[in-house]
């Protein structure tokens, strides 16, 4: 990316943020509500920062196909939720037992293990509710999109298998197969996920999906190569959480098994692949495309 096309990037990442922290503060319960302990920590998780890159690219993917932003929101903002949830638990002792999240104390540092674990639970929860909710669009294109979401976050290659198969590979000697299925499952699916998610919104054909699909596979793969790298390479302040901490514990990394030269080399070629998977959609995908260059020179 020249620094021209970052700048306005980083400036369209501002604006879609915006908007989909407005409908975050809209959806998510209001903080006095009884019983306000779990409301404040769901809250306190969503609204400590966050890139919100996930929405945005179900966004950007819709409004590729013509979607009603008014719907898009909404699903970018489950998304978000759902994203929220997995940091949440991700966090907890028994995972990964990390104390700094988006800037602030892990939510179980600031709420306490129990309330954690249940404001996972109810931002999982809330939205597949925010999903199912009366309104457009049609009943077959949300059912499509819960199935989807669902199905990107489960044990079958989703979310939670990517997490269990992470814990598993800790301290121990995987090969490159298994650590590309631990980062395309437990960040990759939910990439591909999001930006299949606003397609599924709008009128978009078979082929259309299809060309997403291998999109969101490849930079959800290369993204999660990059916070690997920034784990190594990166600074407390940028992320907002404690680096070396992968070496630390022993995780099974890009930069632990391919070195860091190569594991750059991996996810430019990744975010390459994905926007080849954009051609025919000329300059209409110039944002994805931008957004996706902008997955790998991130410092935060
Ligand atoms: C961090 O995701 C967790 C991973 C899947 C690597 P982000 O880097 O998108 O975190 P936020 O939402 O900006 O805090
Ligand atoms: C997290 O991967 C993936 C999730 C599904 C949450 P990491 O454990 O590397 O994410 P960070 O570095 O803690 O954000
Ligand atoms: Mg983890
Ligand atoms: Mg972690
Ligand atoms: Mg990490």
């Amino acid at each position: 990316l020249n620094p021209t096309v970052l700048e306005t990037t980083e400036r369209y990442l501002e604006e879609q943020r915006a908007l989909v922290e407005k409908e975050l503060e809209r959806l998510l319960p209001r903080a006095d509500e009884y019983p306000s302990s779990i409301h404040q920590a769901m809250r306190y998780s969503v609204f400590a920062g966050g890139k919100r890159l996930r929405p945005i690219l179900c966004l950007e993917s819709g409004s590729l196909f013509g979607g009603d932003g008014k719907n898009l929101v909404r699903v970018a903002s489950a998304l978000e939720m759902i994203h929220t949830y997995s940091l949440v638990h991700d966090d907890l002792p028994p995972l990964d037992n990390d104390d700094l999240r988006r800037g602030k104390p892990a939510c179980h540092r600031a709420f306490g293990e129990a309330t954690a674990i249940l404001a996972g639970d109810a931002l999982l929860t809330l939205a597949f509710s925010v999903l199912a909710s009366p309104g457009p669009p049609s009943e077959a294109c949300k059912l499509r999109v819960i199935h989807e979401l669902a199905d990107a976050i489960g044990t079958h290659g989703g979310m939670v298998a990517g997490q269990v198969a992470d814990l598993e590979a800790t301290a121990r000697t995987i090969d490159a197969a298994t650590l590309e299925f631990i980062h395309s499952s437990k960040t990759g699916a939910f990439f591909r996920a999001a930006v299949r998610c606003g397609a599924l919104y709008t009128d978009a054909t078979e082929a259309d999906i299809n060309r997403v699909t291998v999109f969101g596979e490849k930079i959800g793969l290369a993204f999660q190569i990059v916070d690997d790298l920034l784990d190594v390479l990166g600074s407390r302040e940028k992320l907002g959480k404690t680096v070396h901490k992968d070496g630390h514990q022993n995780k099974a990394t890009y930069p632990a098994l391919h070195g860091i030269e190569e594991s750059q080399r991996i996810a430019s070629r990744l975010v390459e692949g994905a926007c080849a998977a954009l051609e025919p959609y000329g300059t209409r995908a110039e944002t994805l495309r931008a957004i996706a260059h902008f997955l790998i020179v991130r410092t935060s």
